[in-house]
């Protein structure tokens, strides 16, 4: 449920590591079993480094060994009034890693969704087919 989610991206954004951009990002990736797993962004003082929030709880997915036929959705929270849409890099890798028909659930601070499908995020992007 996304006020279930929503709840868990306000606890976790705490944890987000943002010595450099103070700008704190959440995750939930919601499993179809009903399972949650968060992620937060991780920052470097190699700029370029930083993880963002999606990819973050993705990858905890993965190395847990779920897979994108278990994903039904991800919620990315910021503490901002304002929706903050995944960035280029993680277009490209939700994109693999999730399903075509994922919801990807943009929620600010005033508990405003707004929910897109994944495919919409990246279209004519690069795939495992283009090799
Ligand atoms: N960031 C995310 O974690 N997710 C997004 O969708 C956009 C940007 C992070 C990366 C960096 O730590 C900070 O936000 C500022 O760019």
């Amino acid at each position: 449920m996304k006020k279930e989610m929503f709840k868990q991206a306000q606890e976790v954004i705490k944890n987000a590591y943002v010595p450099y951009s103070n700008f704190r990002v959440a995750a939930v990736l919601k499993l179809k079993n009903g399972e949650t797993l968060t992620g937060i962004n991780v920052e470097n003082a190699a700029y370029g480094l930083s993880n963002c929030a999606e990819r973050t709880a993705i990858f905890s997915a993965y190395a847990k060994g779920i897979r994108k036929e278990e994903i039904e959705s991800i919620m990315v929270y910021t503490d901002k009034d304002y929706f903050v849409s995944p960035c280029g890099a993680c277009r490209q890798v939700l994109s693999e890693l999730m399903e075509s028909d994922a919801d990807v659930i943009m929620a600010n601070s005033k508990g405003e969704m707004k929910t897109v499908k994944n495919r919409e995020l990246l279209p004519l992007g690069f795939s495992k087919e283009d090799l």
